[in-house]
């Protein structure tokens, strides 16, 4: 009768959602702080939200550089794994998901098709962030929203 053991072990295991980020309870500090690097949170992460989170610093980056006026290099080719990377909750993955991942992908490259409306550009990439996640993840949102280039 050991089997009965495995049973509420695979239950504990399944859950990280998007809702339950630690991020989304804590207040925003009263000043606006600058962009710095969140503690490390103590959970396990799917592919797909370590590549948001890559992507989101990859974009901090990229709008530091835009706002001097440097180069901005190239198309990062790991942002096309939004199509394949593995999610927490797969059924996720859905029509409107990978129609928007599309649309994210066109706005990024444009940034670096027409580099010099590369503000214009890269604000329009940040809105398809925002458009996707207020369908499947709000949690981040006010975060994604700090990329803007004002
Ligand atoms: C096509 C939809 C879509 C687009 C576009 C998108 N996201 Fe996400 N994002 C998601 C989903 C779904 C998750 C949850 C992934 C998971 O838990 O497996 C997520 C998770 C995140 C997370 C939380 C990761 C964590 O720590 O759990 C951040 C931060 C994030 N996205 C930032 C961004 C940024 C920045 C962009 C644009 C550069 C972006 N996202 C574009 C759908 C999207």
């Amino acid at each position: 009768m050991k089997r009965f053991l495995l049973l509420p072990l695979c239950l504990v295991l399944t859950f990280a959602g998007c809702e339950k980020k630690a991020e989304v309870v804590k207040a925003e500090p009263a000043k606006e702080a600058p962009a710095k690097k969140k503690e490390f949170k103590m959970y396990e992460m799917s592919q797909m939200a370590a590549l948001m989170e890559q992507m989101y610093v990859d974009n901090m980056r990229l709008k530091e550089r835009i706002i001097k006026g440097d180069t901005i290099g190239n198309f990062p080719q790991h942002f096309l794994n939004i199509h394949a990377s593995a999610m927490t909750d797969e059924s996720e993955n859905d029509a409107f998901f990978k129609m928007q991942a599309g649309k994210f992908l066109k706005a990024q490259e444009l940034i670096y098709k027409d580099s010099l409306n590369a503000k214009k550009h890269f604000n329009d990439a940040v809105s398809t962030c925002v458009k996707c996640h207020e369908q499947k993840c709000e949690g981040p949102i006010p975060r994604i929203k700090k990329l803007y280039i004002k």
